[in-house]
């Protein structure tokens, strides 16, 4: 297997985007990737999509964004694994240059959620239709059912919950391309619109749309494009059962801590290691869990961690300096490629007012539906 090496990296605003498609998005991020390193063209292009179809009525992916970059005839494919559509095409980016057969990789992630869609419904389709959906279960609700079973098991509050979206706020706050740009209180998020109980509005991800592109090469091609190549240490996948009920605790998500433990092995490094992560907070809760499930703190213990400042910019393991998915936005399939460019801007030292001092090592975490598939990658400045 071949190092491999982030070489550039490209990415709209995140919101409310009603000017742009999806083809637009998508040649946005692309073309600034391009362009970053002068190259006209690339070896193979892996699309993260959650739900095209669904979303705006277009499949195929591939060949479309191929074909819209002005690169038709070049190897395309669409991955799909729901809000992790994003991580696993950079994993399989990453598992083309590794093994050689391609030299120059473009992943991208793109979603427009905003355009009519029945969006709660779409997303539900991510969850097991036949023993959760049919029932009139939704993501909020699904991610309510953990937040209610963490709080009893492990006497996690409210004020808990609510601590990750401040924190998340206020990093997004100073993020440009951040959806919301606001800071918020404890008691605003406390006292905000009942979502599915305990979760409320400022708990919750928002509907999105947006694109993120990194361009991929051997780690030994990289400064041919690049003064500040950035290399993939490892990469974890794996999944869980589907059904919240068909878990054995439905509080630890398995495939995170299975996918986290497979990055950390075959990088060769611990938990401890790590200096800075983006990780998939669709829901206040979503953070806790992750947090534990990643081994950056014990079991139950995430919100209180989280409480005492440990996981803001300046604390011990910041989480989450792009304002991650609650504050950035979350345009599904886009997600996980856009965290990897969190990781990737902190590692170069080019996240400006949400910089870690010293970042050297750094995790990207990304999550499907309410944690049945789950990728991890680590990334490190070379
Ligand atoms: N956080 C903060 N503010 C939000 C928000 C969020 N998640 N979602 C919407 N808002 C704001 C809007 O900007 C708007 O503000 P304005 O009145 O100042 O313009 C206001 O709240 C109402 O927006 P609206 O779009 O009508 O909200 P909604 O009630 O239709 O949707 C949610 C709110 C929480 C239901 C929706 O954002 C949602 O479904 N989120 C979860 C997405 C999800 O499940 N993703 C996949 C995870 S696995």
């Amino acid at each position: 297997m071949r190092d491999v090496a982030i070489i550039s990296t490209g990415m709209t605003p995140f919101g409310e985007l009603w000017q742009s498609g999806l083809r637009d998005l998508f040649v946005q991020a692309a073309r600034e990737a391009l362009m970053a390193v002068g190259s006209p063209s690339v070896d193979a292009i892996y699309v993260g999509n959650m739900s095209g179809g669904q979303f705006v009525g277009q499949e195929h992916l591939g060949p479309l964004m191929a074909d819209h970059l002005g690169l038709a005839g070049v190897p395309a494919t669409r991955v799909e694994s729901a809000c992790a559509s994003g991580g696993v095409a950079l994993r399989c980016g990453f598992l083309d240059v590794a093994a050689g057969a391609s030299d120059l990789v473009l992943v991208a992630g793109v979603e427009k959620m905003n355009d009519g869609a029945d969006v709660t419904n779409v997303l539900a389709s991510a969850a097991d239709q036949e023993t959760e959906v049919y029932h009139g279960i939704t993501f909020p609700g699904l991610y309510a059912m953990i937040a209610r079973a963490h709080m009893a098991r492990y006497g996690t509050t409210e004020e808990d919950l609510a601590a990750v979206s401040v924190k998340n706020h206020r990093h997004g706050a100073r993020n440009p391309k951040a959806q919301f740009r606001s800071e918020v209180t404890a008691e605003q998020v406390m006292t905000s619109s009942m979502v599915a109980e305990p979760l409320r509005l400022l708990h919750c991800s928002p509907v999105s749309d947006g694109a993120a592109v990194v361009l991929l090469c051997p780690l030994e091609r990289a400064r041919e494009f690049t003064d500040a190549p950035i290399r993939i240490r490892s990469s974890g996948l794996a999944t869980a059962p589907m059904a919240l009920a068909d878990r054995a605790d439905p509080t630890f998500l398995d495939a995170v801590s299975l996918a986290a433990g497979r990055a950390y092995k075959s990088g060769g490094v611990t938990p401890s290691d790590i200096q800075v992560a983006e990780v998939h907070d669709c829901f206040s809760i979503a953070e806790l869990c992750v947090l534990e499930a990643l081994c950056f703190t014990e079991r139950g213990s995430a919100g209180e961690l989280t409480r005492a400042g440990e996981t803001a910019l300046g604390g011990r393991i910041p989480i989450n300096t792009s304002g991650g998915l609650k504050s950035k936005g979350h345009p599904v399939g886009a997600t996980g490629v856009a965290q990897a460019i969190e990781i990737v801007e902190q590692l170069r030292g080019e996240a400006g007012e949400r910089q870690v001092p010293d970042a050297t090592i750094g995790l990207a975490q990304n999550m499907g539906g309410s944690g049945a598939s789950s990728v991890v990658h680590i990334f490190e400045r070379v």
